[in-house]
Formats: structure tokens, sequence, C-alpha cells
């Protein structure tokens, strides 16, 4: 979603807040712009569309100043246009803003009156206009800023500069992430670390309410009740050179290729190869006393957590209630006295999962989060913290962190299981080797992306695409079908095999492709007849299978992807590498921007 970046720098900093910017271009945007103090009055460049527009709109009309903030707008209210993107000015203050202001129409009906002119259909704009309103009353401009946030009712992170100041920049938080980061004798303000990647990695991050002060030589906070306070300045993980793309033609297939590493890094945080010993980090909670989980988590991370319910169900015999995000905060479910209900978000910043996590917090549920930011705001209002290794996933589609989210939830599930005591110590070595050949074997996977490459290439021209599986694979089948929608724009549907009778096989029709998940095991026979139901009907089936009995099937199917054998346990990790390759090829062959779909944003910190 939306980025910001301010820098208060030595020299002119146009250039290095474009770079900044680039940086923040795969959360997802469709506008842009950067605004600079200079002799004391504000110079502003904005573009709709791509940063390039952005970039050639600044080298035709350069603009000079050595402070300044930059913002790539993903719309919310008003079209993507360039009098919609930020930074929102008047002839005092600039800002860029993340979040929505909710009750910024009684602030523009109000200020209206009083003679304000509002440009935009904007709710940010109420931001610099309300700064104004009190600017003009005498105030100076943190006294405008802290009365005007008092004003603000939604979710923000703002950055700020004043025409009368070349010295200072402004920012706060709530329900929005910011981070300050110090230089030398220069200081910066970025959505997240990587925004401040090509500028430093000594970062401190804004608590909820804080507001701060950055001057060239360092920075000062305030807490939401106006307190002076300190925070504590950390190492961010985040390079320059991790998140570039290195040979690859697109982040998310280097993602998709980083998946042997990374689920070995994340496997490592929870595991020893030399005893098969697991070890879980404290959650603080006794998980021998569990006896319900309830998961909460949005999109893929939602689909990681469908795959744990059928793991801990059947592994660690614990009952499980999986919801997504938006519907659970709002739906005032009971939850068990003292339950453990466990948040999974790469990003950690999640908007309705942060609501979510608030909401089990005020019904004294033990909160466990499984992230992939040490840092996020989901981690740090958690109780306990499963945190994944994934390494920054800059690609919009999730598919390395849905994977790492996948180890994490399998060490968790032996984990129970064998607090529980329904593992034992056979059961719990067998389970725990299969997770550490999973690298292995998704490397042997990778070997055949040429072939997956070429069945995909084939098509291309669909317009719908059904994805079908049984059991721990069903969860695959729904996200199989994301991954091809979000970077392809194929309609696509994932159902449970036994489902399809119900109804969707209505959808069939000579040529549909339809993907059928089945590896070898109790459901296989199953979903191979269902798998008949659709081809009886017309349908191209592309099977992904680990089955050398397939006979006569062999002739009726379009398509075989071969998969090596493993333990049944671990399947959802291994059939999600077909999955995203396919999703990825399709996308490609259809000339999709790959990395940033259109519509999408990678971290969602709106509701
Ligand atoms: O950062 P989170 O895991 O909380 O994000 C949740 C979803 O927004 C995310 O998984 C989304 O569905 C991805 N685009 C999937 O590829």
């Amino acid at each position: 979603m939306c980025g910001i970046i301010g820098i208060i720098g030595k020299n002119d900093i146009s250039d290095r807040l474009l770079n900044g910017l680039k940086n923040l271009e795969y959360r997802g945007y469709d506008s842009a712009g950067i605004a600079t103090i200079h002799d004391k009055e504000i110079h502003r460049r904005r573009a709709e569309g791509k940063l390039i527009n952005l970039s050639h709109e600044v080298s035709k009309h350069p603009i000079k100043g050595s402070l300044g903030i930059g913002h790539t707008r993903w719309a919310t209210h008003g079209v993507p246009n360039e009098t919609n993107a930020h930074p929102h000015a008047t002839n005092m203050v600039a800002a860029v803003h993340n979040g929505i202001i909710e009750n910024f129409q009684t602030i523009k009906e109000e200020l209206g009156l009083l003679g304000y002119k509002f440009q935009s259909d904007t709710d940010s704009e109420a931001i610099v206009h309300l700064i104004s309103y009190y600017l003009d009353k005498g105030l100076s401009p943190k006294e405008a800023f802290s009365n005007s946030l008092n004003r603000l009712e939604g979710a923000y992170a703002i950055a700020l500069i004043f025409s009368s100041n070349c010295e200072k920049i402004y920012g706060a938080r709530s329900g929005s992430p910011l981070a300050v980061g110090w230089g030398d004798n220069e200081m910066f303000l970025g959505s997240d670390a990587a925004a401040l990647s090509n500028e430093t990695t000594n970062i401190s991050y804004l608590e909820e309410g804080d507001l701060v002060e950055l001057s060239r030589d360092g920075a000062n906070f305030w807490n939401k009740l106006g307190e002076e306070v300190k925070r504590d300045i950390v190492e961010s993980k985040f390079n320059p050179i991790q998140i570039g793309k290195g040979n690859f033609p697109h982040y998310m297939l280097k993602e998709i290729y980083e998946q042997p590493t990374v689920i070995g890094d994340t496997l490592n945080t929870f595991f020893n190869p030399a005893d098969s010993e697991i070890k879980l980090p404290s959650l603080g909670v006794n998980l021998a006393k569990i006896s319900k989980v309830t998961i909460v988590a949005c999109g893929s991370s939602y689909y990681a957590g469908l795959v744990a319910k059928f793991w801990i169900e059947r592994y660690a015999r614990v009952s499980v209630e999986v919801d997504i995000s938006s519907e659970f905060r709002y739906r005032e479910t009971p939850l068990p006295k003292d339950g453990l209900t466990l948040f999974i978000s790469q990003s950690g910043e999640t908007a309705d999962t942060l609501a979510a996590l608030r909401y089990a917090k005020s019904q004294s549920q033990h909160i466990v989060s499984l992230v992939n930011v040490r840092e996020s705001t989901i981690a740090r209002e958690s109780d306990g913290l499963l945190l994944i290794n994934a390494g920054p996933e800059i690609g919009v589609a999730s598919t390395k962190a849905f994977t790492c989210q996948l180890v994490a939830l399998a060490v968790f599930t032996i984990s129970l299981g064998v607090s529980k005591k329904i593992i034992d110590k056979n059961e719990s070595k067998k389970l725990s080797k299969a997770i550490s050949e999973v690298s292995s074997k998704i490397a042997d996977i990778l070997q055949d992306d040429l072939q997956i490459k070429s069945i995909s290439d084939n098509f291309s021209d669909v317009s719908n695409v059904l994805y079908i599986a049984r059991g721990s694979e069903y969860p695959i089948a729904l996200e199989g079908a994301l991954k091809l929608k979000e970077v392809s724009y194929i309609h696509s549907e994932g159902f449970a095999a036994g489902e399809l009778k119900h109804g969707p096989i209505a959808l069939i029709e000579k040529g549909v492709p339809v993907i059928v998940i089945a590896p070898e095991g109790p459901l296989y026979e199953k979903t191979i007849s269902n798998m008949q139901e659709v081809i009886a009907r017309g349908a191209k089936v592309i099977i992904i299978t680990d089955s050398d009995k397939l006979g006569d099937l062999d002739k009726k199917v379009w398509k075989i992807v071969s998969m090596p054998k493993v333990d049944n346990f671990v399947n959802p990790i291994l059939y999600s590498i077909p999955v995203q390759l396919i999703a990825y090829h399709v996308a490609v062959s259809r000339g999709a921007d790959v990395d940033q779909p259109r519509n999408l944003a990678k971290s969602v910190t709106v509701e």
C-alpha cells in the first residue's frame, strides 16, 4: 500500500527521494509524488502511474531543497490521478499520509466554511488544511501538528514539512507504521525499513500515538500523552542487495527459487538437525493445556491457517477454528477463557489482522503471531512469536513466505502433539525428518520448471481455471487459484474436489482447464474419481501427482506434473511449488506485471 519517505539531508535530495520511493514500489501504488522546501517555499512534483512518470516530471522540472518528503499512493478515496497524488500541500505545509482519515468529510466541511480550499477528492488533504488552520491561529508547527492529530479519526502514518522551516521534518503514527532512520548528520522517515535501506540500517520504530521531530542531528519523540520519550535504535536486516532481483527477471520468480534456502533458514530456527529435536521459542503458554486453537489471517496467510487446521486436528487432535481477519473482528465470536489465538501475517502490518488481534486481546486471549518481520506491529503486540526466516518478500504474490509459514505451522503442530502426548517420540522423529527433507525436494521440483513453463504456456489464453484437491491439499487448491488470479488476472477458483458435484461442476465445459492436486494417500482414489467426472464433461486436466500408477488415465489427462514422493504430512508444502510456478509462467506469457499486479498492495494497511 502507500509508502512514505522523508529525508533531511545535506544537499539537494530529490533524486534520493525518488530512489527511496523505488524501494517502496513493491508495496503497490498507482501514483507518486515528492515535495521539498527551498527558499522558504514548498516545491512539489506529482504524477499518475508508475514512478518513471514522476522521474520524467522531475527531470523536466527539477526541484531543489535538502529536506523533503515523498509518497507512493494506493488509491482509497479518489481516483489515481495527479491531483489526488501526495504530497498534499497548502503554501505553509506539505504532507504525505498512509491510512484513512475517517472523519475527513466533517473536517472538510468545517474548514470549507472558513474559506480553506480543497483541491482533491482525498481524505488525506484534510490534514494539511487542518494544520494550516492551526498555523493561522498562531500555533507553532509542532503545536499545529499535535492539535490536528487530536482531531483526526482513523489510521495514519504522516510525514510533514513546513515552508517556514527547512531544518525539520515531522512524523506521527496511529494504526500505520512509521520508522525513523539515523544517518550521519542526516535523518530519515520511512513507512518501513525497506524505504530507508539505501540510506541507513539504524532504525527506530514509532510506537502507536508517537509524534517525532527530526532535525539533521537527531530525533525527538513524544508519546500519545505528549510526554517526551526515547525510542530504541535497532539494526534493520534490510539491505539493498537483499531486495534486488539478482539475475531473475521478476521478484516472484526469485522468491520461488529462494524457497529451498529460506525454508532451511526457517527450519533451523525451530529445529536441531543433529538430533531432529524441535525447539519452539517460548510462546508463554502451556501447550499441554490447550483445548482449542483459533487462527486468524488474510489471503495466503489464511490458506496457510487452513492447512494448519488440517494438521493440528489430524496430528495433535486439538480442534481448530480458522477465520478471515476482516470477518473475525466483527463476528464477536465466543472465545474460550485464556484460549490461544494465532495470527498469521507475512508483513505483520495487515490492518484487518491487527484489528482482529486487538479484539482477541480484549477477550483475554493468549496472542501468538507468526510473522516474517520481527519489528512489525503484530509481532510487537503479541505475547509469543513464531518468526519465519523468509527474508524480505517483495513480489506482491506471496510465495516463499507462504511455504515458510507452512514449515513453522508444521513444527508448531508437532510440538503441540508432543506436549499433548498424542505424538510419540517415533512419530515426532518421522514427521521432523519429513520436514527436514522439504528443502531438497523443492530443489528437485524446481529442476522441472521448464516443463511446468511449457505446460503453462499452453493455457495463457483461457478465461477460467479451476483447482481441485482434498484434505490438506484443498487449501493449496485455494492458494493456487489465488496466485493465478492475482498475477495473471485469469478468473480461477479452488474447490474441495468432493464439493464439485454440489454446484461448481456446472462451470465445466469443453476445454476448461482443471488443475487436480492429487498426491497418493488416503484421499487419492476419491480425488481421481472427481477428476474423472470433470474429464467426462470435457475439462482439460493438468494433474499434479506423485503417482506412477495412472494407467490409462495417462491418456485421458491433458498434462502431468510429476512430484517426488514424500511423507503425506509435508505434501501441502511441496504441492505449493508447481501452483506458484504455473501462476508465474501464465502471467508472464500474458505480459502481466507479475511483481506489481494491478490494484494490489503488498502490505494491506487499510481496512
Ligand atoms: O502480510 P499478510 O500475510 O498479513 O498479508 C495477507 C494477504 O494480504 C496476502 O497474503 C495476500 O493475499 C497476498 N497478495 C497473497 O499472494
